[in-house]
Order: structure tokens, then C-alpha cells, then sequence
């Protein structure tokens, strides 16, 4: 892929996150406090990658220091990757910038609450380990037609692992696939067991080429 649009980022422009933001505070402390990012691409960025997506860019949700990011942008394609946590941005630009990859990723430091990406500007939306039910509609209308919808988050039913975790940041049955409109072909819904995290689920859609 090496005839890249040249136009701006769709959705670069973000408005600036409270520096008490809890989820800000929290997951800078994470990634402060943790180990070295791995940079491994989640296996659903693999996956959704290989199908492949039609040409256009990728946008990456709550992506953390993220190795999906990275991939696609090795393949060639502009990447916009949103997160709360500056830290985790720092660290994927700084890997980026390592690999060469700096200019195809724009990092945009946003709370995905107060964040909308244009419509119909992505080839693949991709958001793994996090849900927000009000995020995930404007989601899926960034898909272009013809694009993928990629997302993995933690089922209810991991709660009985993790009772802390708050229901809302968990999908309901039949979720995420039962929210989407009929513009779109579910590829695959699975959830993926964990006894000791919790269990994720795990989905992969496509928008109609018309959608
Ligand atoms: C479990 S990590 C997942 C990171 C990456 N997508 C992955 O799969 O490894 C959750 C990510 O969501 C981000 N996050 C949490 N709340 C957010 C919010 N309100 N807006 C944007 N990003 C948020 C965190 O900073 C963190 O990077």
C-alpha cells in the first residue's frame, strides 16, 4: 500500500482530557508501575488484519501501547490510535518512531467518552480490552463500507473472577454482535475462557460493501 491519501488524519482533533480524569490517572500509574510493553499485536488485530480490511486506514480504541497498531502500520496503512493515558501513547510513539513507523501513526490523547470518530473514515475499527456501550456505536458508524469491525472485551460473566470489575465495563449476553444494526455480517462471536482473568468475548464484523 504505498499510494497513502494525503489529507489529514480523520479524527485527530481531540478535546483536552481533565488531568484528574480517573481513567487517565489510573492507566498512566499502570503503565508507569509495569513492565516493558511487549508491542505483540492482540491475535484479534492479527486476525482482522489477515481478512485483510478493504484499503483506507486503521483506527485503534483505548489501544494502550498497542502491537495491532504497529502491525497495520508496517502493512502500509495510516493508523489513529486513541487512548486516555499519555503514558501508553508515549510508549507506542516512541516504539513507532523506533521501527520507523512514526509518521503512519497519529496518536490522539482522548477520553473515548467525549470522543467521536468521523463516520464511515476507517477500513478497520479495532478496540481490544475495553467497552463503553455508549463509545461503541459511533464505532461501528467510523467502519467504511465494506470495512471491519474488530472488538474483545470482558463478558459478565468474568465478574464472577473479577467481582470488582463494574457491569458496565462488561458485554451483556449476545453483545457485541446484538448491537450492531443490520448494515453488518457478523464473521465470528466467540467468547474466549479465562478461570483466572475472566472471560472475554471476542468479534468480528463486517459492513456491507452498500452499508
Ligand atoms: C486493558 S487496556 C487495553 C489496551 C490495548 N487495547 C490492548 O488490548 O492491550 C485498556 C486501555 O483503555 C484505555 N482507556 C481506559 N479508559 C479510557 C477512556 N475513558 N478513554 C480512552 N481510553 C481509555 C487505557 O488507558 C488502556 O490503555
Amino acid at each position: 500500500m504505498n499510494d497513502l491519501p494525503p489529507e489529514p488524519e480523520p479524527g485527530a482533533e481531540a478535546a483536552p482530557v481533565p488531568a484528574d480524569h480517573p481513567d487517565r490517572l489510573r492507566w498512566n500509574a499502570k503503565y508507569e508501575g509495569g513492565a516493558a510493553p511487549s508491542f505483540r499485536p492482540h491475535p484479534l488485530a492479527v486476525r482482522a488484519l489477515s481478512e485483510p480490511p478493504p484499503r483506507g486506514p486503521v483506527l485503534d480504541l483505548a489501544c494502550g501501547p498497542s502491537g495491532g497498531a504497529l502491525l497495520a502500520a508496517s502493512e502500509g496503512r495510516r493508523v489513529t490510535a486513541v487512548d486516555v493515558s499519555e503514558t501508553a501513547l508515549g510508549l507506542l510513539g516512541e516504539e513507532a518512531r523506533r521501527r520507523g513507523l512514526g509518521e503512519l501513526i497519529t496518536l490522539v490523547h482522548a477520553d473515548l467518552a467525549a470522543w467521536t470518530p468521523p463516520p464511515r473514515s476507517f477500513a478497520l475499527v479495532l478496540c481490544t480490552g475495553f467497552w463503553d456501550a455508549r463509545v461503541f456505536g459511533p464505532a461501528a458508524d467510523a467502519v467504511l463500507p465494506g470495512g471491519l469491525l474488530a472488538w474483545e472485551a470482558f463478558t459478565l460473566d468474568a465478574r464472577r473472577v473479577r467481582p470488582g470489575l463494574p457491569a458496565e465495563w462488561c458485554l451483556p449476553a449476545g453483545a457485541p454482535a446484538s448491537l450492531l444494526g443490520g448494515a453488518f455480517t457478523v464473521l465470528d462471536q466467540r467468547d474466549v475462557p479465562d478461570t483466572r482473568h475472566g472471560t472475554k468475548r471476542r468479534m468480528l464484523a463486517r459492513r456491507d460493501a452498500g452499508g
